[in-house]
């Protein structure tokens, strides 16, 4: 019983890192797609287009000070010259996104 106890935490356990990981992934691949082209695979926005457009550092703490729902919004409703996903990106997407974000914070 111990042991069969056991056995099925190891697999909850396995479940839970499993299916954040492929959250995360899910999140970095769109980023990579649709994103970082302006704001660079880093979120620093080192690239042409970014340095052009003037966009901030998505990892810095102008950015990461905002919530969750500002920044869902940024994405769905666009801002300035950063262009609206609403339509092209689906609600659960832009959450996996904004997840990402997260993740570049320094
Ligand atoms: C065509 C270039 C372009 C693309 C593609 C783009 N962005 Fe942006 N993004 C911008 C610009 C320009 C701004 C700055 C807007 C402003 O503040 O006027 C911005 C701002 C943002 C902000 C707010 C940052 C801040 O300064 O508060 C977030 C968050 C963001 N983008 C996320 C994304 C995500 C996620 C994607 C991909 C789904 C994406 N962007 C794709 C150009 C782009």
């Amino acid at each position: 019983m111990k042991n069969l106890t056991k056995a099925f935490l190891a697999v909850l356990a396995f479940a839970v890192v499993f299916s954040t990981c492929s959250l995360a992934q899910s999140g970095a691949d769109l980023f990579k797609g649709k994103c970082a082209m302006c704001h660079g695979p880093d979120g620093k926005g080192e690239t042409p287009m970014g340095k052009n457009l003037k966009v901030r550092d998505l990892g810095s703490a102008d950015v990461q000070s905002q919530s969750d729902a500002d920044l869902t919004n940024i994405v769905t409703n666009g801002k300035g010259k950063m262009p609206k996903y609403d339509g092209k990106l689906t609600k659960d997407q832009i959450g996996d996104l904004v997840k990402y974000l997260r993740t570049l914070k320094h």
